[in-house]
C-alpha cells in the first residue's frame, strides 16, 4: 500500500522519489480486447503510470441508470493496470473536455432545472458530487490508500480558461471542489491541470498540501521557473504533453515531429520536470455519438500507439527517453542541479536559449544539453563533443569519469525533411458486402402509431426530446400562400445542419462545412417555390456532437442547443406557425440497426434508384481471416455522411467532406499538417471483440450516395 507524498521535486511513493512517466489512454476509446496489448505495450516503452479521464457523460447517458459495462468497465481496467505493475492518474472530471461528447457532462443535465454547468451553482454541486459518490463506489478501493494503483487523481480540467464567465462564482467552485474530494471518497493527493495562456486562476487553495498543479501545453519547459516560484512545495508536472492533435470533419490532419517533442520532453526534465503524460498515449476511437462536435471518430491523435492499438514512429523514439528517466530517476530527482548557461535568455524569456543541465548524484552526472536556438552548437560533455543542430537537444550520462551518450532527439542519420508518418498498410479481406435498403420515411409516410410528434409554437431545442441520444429531429409546418410564388425561407439558427423538403420533395441541406464556432454557419437560407394554398415544410435537423466548453458560445455550457431555433422568416418576416417535432428517426425507433430487430422491417434488395436518407444493411459470416489480423476497419468508400453499427454497436459517425488546409491562428507552427483535399477519415475501426459468427452490418446514409466500394478491410502490421 504505497504512501503517496509529494516535494518540491518529486512524487513519492513510499518516500521514494518516482517520476511520472505517464501515457494518456482512455478506456472508453478502445474495447477491454485492447486494453492487455495496449498496456504491455506501455510498459515495454517505459511507461510506469496511465492517464485516464472518467466520462461520467457515458457512465450515465440517462439520469441515475449507471453503465460499468463493457469498455465502461472501469474497475476492470484499473485492476489490468495494476496487474500490469502501471500506476494510475485517474481524471474524474467530472467535465473533462477530451473532446468527448459535452466535455464528458451527460446532457441531461441542460434539462435539470436551474442547473448552470462548472460554477457555483448548487443543482450542479448537487450532482456532480452525486456522480462522484457513485464513482467513488464502484473504485474507490483502487486507490493507492487501499493498496490500487490509483496514485493521483484530478478533479475538474483547465478551469482557468472558463473561470472568466463565473466573476466571483469560479473561485468559489474551485474551492468547493477541492473541500469536497474527502467527501467523494478522494484519498489520494489531487492534481489541477491548467491550459496554456494568459487565463491565470488564482487558486485559492493552491498551497493546500495535497495539490499538484498541473500545466498542458505543446512545450512547457519555460513555465516552470514561474511555477517553481507559485508552487515551492509541489513538484512540476506536465499534464497534458501535446505531441499531436485531434483531428474535425473537414480539417487537415496533424502531427507532430517526434524529435520536436522528444526534445520538448527532454527540456522539460531538464529543467526540474517531475512528471510528464502524453496526450495522447493511445488516442483510440469516439465510438458510436461520443465525439464532441465537429470531431472525427478516430481520436488517433498521432499518438504512439495509433487508434487500433499498434506502435507508431514515435514510440521507440520515446521509448528510449522514458527508459532514461526511468533508469535515472534517483539523479533526475534528487541530484545535485547545476545549468552552464551557452547563449543567455533574450528579452523577456525565461529560460537560456542554450544550456547544459546537470543532476549529479554519487558517481553519476546525466546531462542534458539543450539547444533552443536559432543556430548550431557544438557542446562539451566531459571527453565528449556533441553537435546540436538548432532546436534540438542530446543526453549524455558521466559514470566515474567516463561519458557516453544516452539520447539524441535528432540523430544524425534522421530525415531531414519532416514526413507525415507512414500511410498504415491495409488490404480488402475476403468478405463480401452485398447491402439490402430501407427508406427512412419523411415524417407524414411514417405510421401514425409510431409518431412521437410534439406541438410547438416557434421552433425550439431538440434537445429536450432528443435528450441527446439521436442526432436527428423533424420539424414540421404548414405554410399558406396566396399565390404560386417564389420565396426566401430563413431559420435564424440552426445546429448544425437542416434539410429542407417543400410538399414532400427535395429542396436543400445546409451548411456544406462547419466551423469550430458553432455560430459562424448557424442561418441557412433556402430559396423556394411555394404553391397556392398550403404548403407542407418538413426539415430535418441533424447534429453532429455537443459542444465540449463554454467559450463555444461565450456562456455556460449548460445553455447547448440544437435543431431549428427561433421563428422562421419568408421573405424577411418572421411566421407566427404551429410546429411539430419528431425527435429522433423512424429508423432509429425501429432499432433497424440491432440485429434482433432489424430483420421485422423489408428491406429491398436489387437494383435501386439514389434516394436520400436511406438504411443500408448488409450480413457476413466471419472468416478466419479477419480473426488472424492486428487491426480491422471498414472502408466506407463512396458513402458520404451518416452513421455505421456493426451488431448493434455504432462505429461512428462519417463525414466525407474534404479537408480544407484551415488551421487555427494560435496552433501554426506547433504542428505539422497533412491531408488538404482529401476527406479526413474514409476508415473505421471496427475491434474484434464486436465480431460474431455472423453479423449485420448497417448503415444510415443521409445523402443519395451508396454504399459502392464499401469493404473490410485488414491489417498485418
Ligand atoms: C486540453 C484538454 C484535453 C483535450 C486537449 C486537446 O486543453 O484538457 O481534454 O481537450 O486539450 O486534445
Amino acid at each position: 500500500m504505497p504512501n503517496v507524498t509529494f516535494d518540491q521535486r518529486s512524487v513519492r511513493l513510499d518516500g521514494k522519489p518516482v517520476p511520472i512517466i505517464c501515457g494518456a489512454i482512455h478506456y472508453a476509446r478502445s474495447t477491454p480486447g485492447m486494453w492487455p496489448e495496449l498496456l504491455r505495450a506501455s510498459v515495454e516503452a517505459g511507461i510506469n503510470t496511465i492517464d485516464t479521464y472518467v466520462f461520467w457523460g457515458l457512465h450515465e447517458r440517462e439520469k441515475r441508470r449507471y453503465d460499468f459495462t463493457g469498455r465502461l468497465d472501469l474497475a476492470y481496467f484499473l485492476s489490468l493496470c495494476q496487474q500490469h505493475k502501471l500506476n494510475v492518474l485517474l481524471r474524474i472530471g467530472p467535465y473533462i473536455c477530451a473532446e468527448t461528447n459535452f466535455g464528458g457532462l451527460p446532457p441531461w443535465l441542460i434539462h435539470e432545472p436551474g442547473l448552470v454547468t462548472r460554477t457555483d451553482n448548487a443543482a450542479w454541486k448537487r450532482e456532480v458530487l452525486t456522480w462522484c459518490k457513485v464513482l467513488m463506489a464502484q473504485i474507490g478501493e483502487f486507490q493507492a490508500t487501499r493498496g490500487g494503483p490509483v496514485i493521483l487523481a484530478q478533479l475538474e480540467n483547465e478551469y482557468n480558461t472558463v473561470a472568466k464567465h463565473y466573476g466571483a462564482d469560479g473561485p468559489k467552485y474551485m474551492d468547493w471542489v477541492i473541500a469536497s474530494a474527502k467527501e467523494m471518497g478522494l484519498e489520494v493527493p489531487l492534481v489541477m491541470c491548467e491550459a496554456p495562456g494568459d487565463n491565470k486562476l488564482e487558486l485559492h487553495d493552491a498551497s493546500l498540501p495535497r495539490i499538484i498543479k498541473g500545466m498542458n501545453g505543446f512545450a512547457i519547459a519555460d513555465r516552470v521557473p514561474e511555477f517553481q516560484r507559485q508552487f515551492p512545495a509541489a513538484p512540476p508536472i506536465w499534464t497534458e504533453a501535446w505531441g499531436g492533435w485531434y483531428t474535425n470533419f473537414g480539417d487537415v490532419t496533424h502531427f507532430r515531429e517526434d524529435a520536436d517533442f522528444a526534445c520538448a520532453i527532454a527540456h522539460f526534465f531538464a529543467v526540474g520536470g517531475a512528471g510528464v503524460s502524453y496526450y495522447m498515449w493511445h488516442g483510440g476511437t469516439n465510438f458510436g455519438r461520443e465525439s464532441v462536435y465537429m470531431q472525427t471518430t478516430t481520436y488517433d491523435s498521432n499518438a504512439p500507439l495509433d487508434e487500433y492499438g499498434l506502435p507508431q514512429r514515435a514510440f521507440a523514439h520515446l521509448k528510449r527517453l522514458n527508459h532514461i528517466v526511468a533508469d535515472h530517476a534517483e539523479v533526475l530527482l534528487e541530484g545535485t542541479r547545476s545549468v552552464q548557461v551557452l547563449e543567455a535568455p533574450r528579452e523577456k524569456e525565461p529560460l537560456p536559449r542554450a544550456a547544459i543541465y546537470s543532476c549529479a548524484k554519487g558517481t553519476r552526472t546525466l546531462a542534458f544539453l539543450i539547444n533552443e536556438s536559432g543556430q548550431p552548437y557544438t557542446m562539451k560533455s566531459g571527453a565528449l563533443s556533441i553537435a546540436l543542430k538548432s532546436k534540438s537537444c542530446a543526453i549524455t550520462l558521466d559514470l566515474n569519469g567516463d561519458t557516453r551518450v544516452l539520447f539524441e532527439s535528432h540523430p544524425a542519420t534522421a530525415e531531414a525533411a519532416i514526413q507525415p508518418p507512414p500511410a498504415a498498410q491495409w488490404a480488402a479481406s475476403n468478405v463480401e458486402l452485398n447491402f439490402v435498403a430501407f427508406d427512412e420515411p419523411l415524417p407524414d409516410e411514417q405510421p401514425t402509431k409510431f409518431s412521437n410528434a410534439i406541438a410547438m409554437s416557434e421552433p425550439r431545442s431538440m434537445l429536450p426530446h432528443t435528450r441527446d441520444l439521436s442526432d436527428y429531429g423533424w420539424y414540421q409546418t404548414v405554410l399558406s400562400s396566396a399565390t404560386d410564388r417564389d420565396a426566401t425561407v430563413v431559420l435564424p439558427e440552426v445546429h448544425d445542419f437542416s434539410t429542407l423538403y417543400l410538399n414532400g420533395k427535395f429542396v436543400g441541406s445546409q451548411p456544406e462545412r462547419l466551423n469550430e464556432d458553432p455560430k459562424i454557419f448557424a442561418k441557412h437560407t433556402y430559396n423556394v417555390r411555394l404553391k397556392k394554398g398550403e404548403n407542407r415544410i418538413s426539415i430535418l435537423a441533424s447534429a453532429l456532437g455537443l459542444i465540449k466548453g463554454d467559450w463555444a458560445y461565450n456562456e455556460p455550457m449548460s445553455k447547448e442547443r440544437k435543431g431549428v431555433i427561433g421563428a422562421m422568416l419568408v421573405d424577411g418576416m418572421p411566421q407566427s406557425l404551429w410546429w411539430t417535432l419528431h425527435a429522433g428517426l423512424f429508423g432509429e425507433r425501429a432499432r433497424l440497426f440491432a440485429p434482433d430487430t432489424s430483420d421485422l422491417a423489408a428491406w429491398q434488395a436489387g437494383p435501386l434508384t439514389p434516394r436520400r436518407l436511406r438504411w443500408y444493411r448488409a450480413k457476413f459470416k466471419t472468416p478466419d481471416s479477419l480473426l488472424k489480423a492486428r487491426a480491422l476497419a471498414l472502408d466506407v468508400g463512396a458513402l458520404y455522411k451518416g452513421l455505421i453499427w456493426l451488431n448493434g454497436e455504432c462505429l461512428g459517425r462519417y463525414w466525407q467532406i474534404p479537408a480544407t488546409d484551415y488551421v487555427a491562428e494560435w496552433m501554426r507552427g506547433m504542428t505539422q499538417t497533412y491531408g488538404a483535399g482529401q476527406p479526413v477519415q474514409q476508415r473505421y475501426h471496427i475491434p474484434k471483440d464486436w465480431l460474431r459468427a455472423e453479423n449485420t452490418l448497417v448503415v444510415l446514409e443521409e445523402t443519395e450516395a451508396f454504399p459502392r466500394g464499401v469493404k473490410l478491410l485488414e491489417r498485418a502490421v
